[in-house]
């Protein structure tokens, strides 16, 4: 279905859980969530149900995001139910990886297809900086596991942090020389109160085009801008989420562990969904993708997101 700009609506970002196991700074506070009441949250047959109203609306592609969707105890089950709906051609997941190499395999089973993986550093002294929590053994045990477990694709989403991983663009990059994944670069959203970077933390992704010899590739209507470093077995990407807007191509909308229905992603508008039968979700969705603004406004550390949730009870 098309929003009131003529945007073709074709994608849902479903948060299963606002829970994670690290803590990275960008994204929640250190301790933790405002625990809601089970009751509050939505149930695994609501979760299908939303999937399935999408469906209906014409999305084809979904993506399960967090929180951390892995430590959602029914994720397995929720994505081979998914997987089985009459239109959805496309599941993702996105992930801190930690918890691949245990489910990775479970997860290609269930139908998940590719798999996002948020990987900021290669060095376990900012790792736990930045995530708050102990590194893991290899730090490439996610992608290792992604790999070995058949996904179609693999993507690592590096959040661009000023005088913490600047210095490894190159490092960093250099993972789509050894693995055929792709490699993206986030700008830092300031979200609502997960303030731990300040201002001198933000990086214009414009860096990674000083630091790398890059060829561009042709646009493929996603949020990154594609290049690829000469004779690598992956791409290198630029998610410009500050420095520009892909409002004009937006073809999204979001549905939060707590049963909100988000036009955007940086805006406070929340349509609930809990509780209701389908065709009452069927008519709050509708009511969601008419909601879409054209655009959110401009972004910095004083206009904060007017999304008034962290990053990890919406998925990002
Ligand atoms: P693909 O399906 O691989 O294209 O994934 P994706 O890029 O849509 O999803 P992912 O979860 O990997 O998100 C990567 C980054 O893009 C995260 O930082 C998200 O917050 C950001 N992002 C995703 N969608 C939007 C959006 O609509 N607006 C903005 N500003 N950022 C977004
Ligand atoms: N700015 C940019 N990206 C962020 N993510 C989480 N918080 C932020 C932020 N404040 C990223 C995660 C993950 C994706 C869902 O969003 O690293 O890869
Ligand atoms: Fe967890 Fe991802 Fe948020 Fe880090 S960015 S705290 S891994 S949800």
């Amino acid at each position: 279905m098309k929003d009131t700009f003529g945007r073709e609506i074709t994608y849902i970002r479903i948060s299963l859980t606002d829970k994670c196991n690290l803590r990275c700074r960008y994204c929640m506070p250190e301790e933790g969530v405002c625990l809601k009441d089970h009751s509050e949250m939505m149930s695994e047959d609501e979760f299908v149900q939303a999937a399935e109203v999408a469906a209906s609306l014409g999305v084809h592609k979904i993506r399960l995001t967090g929180g951390e969707p892995l430590v959602k105890k029914n994720v397995i089950d929720i994505c081979s139910r998914i997987s089985k709906i009459e239109g959805i051609n496309d599941i993702g997941i996105t992930t801190n990886g930690l918890l691949l190499p245990e489910m990775g395999k479970d997860l290609v089973k269930a139908g998940v297809t590719r798999t996002n993986i948020s990987l900021d550093t290669l060095k376990k002294d900012k790792f736990e900086y930045i995530s708050r929590r102990p590194a893991p053994r290899d730090l490439l045990c996610g992608v290792k596991a992604a790999l070995d477990a058949g996904f179609k694709k693999v993507k690592v989403n590096a959040v661009l942090i000023g005088g913490v991983n600047d210095d490894e663009i190159e490092d960093l990059a250099a993972l789509t020389l050894e693995y055929p994944i792709d490699v993206r670069f986030i700008e830092l959203m300031p979200m609502y109160d997960s303030g731990d970077f300040g201002p001198e933390a933000y990086l214009d992704s414009d860096i990674v085009l000083k630091k790398l010899k890059l060829d561009p590739v042709e646009d493929d209507g996603t949020v990154a801008k594609r290049y690829r470093l000469e004779g690598a077995k992956g791409e290198i990407g630029l998610i410009s989420a500050v420095s520009k807007s892909f409002c004009a191509t937006c073809n999204r909308i979001r549905l939060t562990a707590d049963g909100f229905l988000k036009p955007c992603l940086h805006s406070s508008q929340e349509i609930s969904i809990k509780g209701m039968d389908k065709e009452k979700v069927r008519e709050k969705m509708i009511e969601c993708i008419l909601a879409k603004p054209p655009c959110h406004p401009d972004l910095s550390f004083e206009h904060r997101s007017g999304s008034e949730r962290n990053m990890n009870r919406i998925g990002g």
